[in-house]
């Protein structure tokens, strides 16, 4: 099961911060891979729908709020590989769809509301259950992509990208931003020995995902499934950057990211890269990295919310 990527380029940052830092900055570009599919969400996808194919299931079903960049990605790898899609959508309609949904259902993706309060039971065997019953045989991946088979994906990101295979070793952290830590569990699985990867959860309170990130690399290690390393080297979360929760941003990020955009062409989404590479920036300000380090900042994709982003930030200008 493959679709035609562009190899995503590591990108050199030439910032004066990261100079001053003495630090080598490089920027791995998996929102350029595919105009639909990209970031971490393929690598997400991937061994949930090769299980879903082996399983002969000819519908996915998945779950996601309305601006879900999973959402997006689901409905479009189920109509590139010929699957029927159903998306359940966290809370009421709103007419018209917003621009993720509308490509959603340009995708054929069949959408389903469901309250908050059922939302919160999605993964729950009651729910799924009636799903099920609702829907006929519908193989269920989890919101976001978050499970072991999105964890396996995920050890890929970093092997899949570089040009040899010794390249991997020539950095010495890599930094991405978190929202359930499926990503940073996989990129933990596949890095050596002296690499650390630090993550940047974008939700308030973040602290609790160590507790997340620990129960998916001892599930993903005890379930039998391809890990290139058997002992997981360091990780570590940043809980500063969050800028008041999920999908929360404020002037200074936004002013952050599109300098950033201008000086450096590499666009950011405001929901998970831009409060990392804020992060990141601020941290390199603070000297938090050695001399001579050099890093990889993950682009895991998402800039298909920013114009929904950006249409809900007009409308709140106006008032
Ligand atoms: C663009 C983007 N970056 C980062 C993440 C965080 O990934 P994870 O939930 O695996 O931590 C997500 C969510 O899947 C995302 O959509």
């Amino acid at each position: 099961m493959s679709l035609t990527f562009i190899a995503p380029p590591i990108q050199q940052i030439n910032s004066e911060i990261a100079r001053r830092a003495g630090v080598d900055l490089y920027v791995l570009r998996l929102d350029l891979m595919h105009p639909w599919v990209n970031g971490n969400k393929w690598f997400k996808l991937k061994y949930n729908l090769l299980e879903a194919k082996e399983k002969n299931f000819t519908m996915l079903l998945t779950f996601g709020g309305a601006y879900s960049n999973h959402i997006y990605a689901t409905a479009a790898t189920g109509s590139l590989f010929g699957f029927r899609t159903i998306g359940v959508i966290r809370g009421e309609e709103r007419l018209p769809l917003n621009p993720t949904l509308s490509f959603a259902v340009q995708q054929g993706m069949q959408l389903v509301y469901l309250n908050r309060e059922m939302y919160r039971q999605r993964n729950t065997p009651e729910l799924q259950e009636y799903l099920q019953q609702r829907f006929g045989e519908v193989f269920i991946i989890p919101e976001g992509g978050s499970n072991l088979n999105g964890a396996r994906g995920c050890t890929e990101i970093i092997a899949d990208a570089m040009p040899t295979a010794g390249y991997a070793y020539a950095f010495d952290h890599i930094c991405l931003a978190c929202g359930t830590a499926t990503t940073l569990a996989g990129i933990v699985l596949s890095l050596h020995e002296g690499q650390r990867a630090i993550a940047f959860p974008v939700l308030k309170n973040g602290a609790f995902l160590a507790q997340e990130i620990e129960n998916l690399l001892t599930n993903y290690l005890a379930s039998g499934l391809p890990s290139p390393y058997s002992s997981p080297v360091s990780w570590e979360l940043v809980c500063d950057y969050h800028f008041g929760g999920y999908a929360k941003v404020n002037d200074e990020l936004l002013l952050f990211s599109q300098q950033f955009t201008e000086e450096h062409g590499v666009p950011l989404d405001y929901v998970y890269t831009a409060k990392m590479f804020y992060g990141v920036m601020d941290l390199l300000k603070q000297g938090f990295f050695r001399r001579g380090d050099r890093l990889l900042l993950v682009h895991t994709g998402g800039l298909q919310g920013n114009v929904g982003m950006e249409e809900r930030l007009q409308r709140f200008s106006k008032i």
